[in-house]
């Protein structure tokens, strides 16, 4: 992603104290008393210009969100957005949203073990040389790590448009003997899945024609248990 840095971007965050997290390793373990409930803790990891938080934020006041990515600049366009999507909706302080500025790579001293719900990977970066295979957010080396800080009805939530990381991803989730559900190669093609909230990167590539591949990766015993319960209804 580009970006054009403005001056003063940390002074403005820093300014922004109940919505941006500048210092996460401090709230770990501490989330749901930041959120002053017990509510159900949502992340997406590296949520770029933060337009699918957001509007997530906004839609469901019983879920608590926190984006996290690594770059000062992309944490304060999100900010803006988080701000412009709750006054367009009428709607007051974004008071179910933090946004944080850390590197996922050591995602683990941000979350204590069974702190969050859920995983979004919206776009994540396709590293699409072979050597650099370890960088992707859905390697092994990742998806141990998310199985920590997930609880019991934790789920991962990926999409992507690039095949060779969906396909890379799918092996890594077979890898790790994850299960899965809900696999699409082409999110979009009965028109907009607009209920699943669209991402920057989405709209972009939907509109180009590009399929949406997604799926969802089930963590927790209860989460994988309540699939296997609806499954056997089913039958
Ligand atoms: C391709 S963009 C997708 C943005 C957004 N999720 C979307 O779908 O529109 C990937 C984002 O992940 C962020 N990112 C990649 N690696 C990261 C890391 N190790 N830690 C934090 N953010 C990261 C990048 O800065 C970028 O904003």
């Amino acid at each position: 992603m580009r970006l054009r840095r403005r001056q003063g971007t940390m002074e403005v965050l820093k300014d922004l104290t109940d919505l941006v997290v500048l210092d996460p390793k401090n709230n770990k373990g501490k989330w749901n008393k930041i959120f002053g409930n017990d509510r159900p803790i949502y992340v997406e990891l590296g949520m770029g210009k933060g337009k699918f938080i957001s509007e997530m934020s906004s839609r469901n006041a019983d879920v608590n969100y926190i984006g996290i990515d690594m770059y000062d600049e992309l944490v304060r366009k999100a900010s803006d957005k988080a701000f412009e999507i709750r006054e367009a909706a009428g709607q007051g302080k974004p008071e179910n949203l933090r946004l944080v500025l850390f590197n996922i790579e050591h995602i683990e001293e941000v979350f204590a073990p069974q702190e969050i719900e859920r995983i979004f990977l919206n776009f994540s970066d396709p590293w699409p040389k072979k050597r650099h295979g370890f960088r992707r957010l859905t390697h092994p080396r990742f998806l141990q790590r998310y199985q920590q800080i997930l609880n019991k009805r934790g789920e991962i939530h990926f999409k992507t448009d690039s095949r060779s990381l969906f396909e890379f991803s799918l092996n890594s989730f077979a890898d790790m003997g994850l299960r899965m559900r809900n696999i699409s190669l082409d999110l979009h093609a009965e028109g907009r899945r607009e209920d699943l909230v669209m991402t920057e990167y989405e709209s972009k590539f939907a509109d180009q024609g590009i399929n949406i591949h997604r799926c969802e990766v089930l963590i927790g015993e209860a989460s994988l248990q309540e699939h296997v319960e609806h499954l056997a209804k089913s039958l």
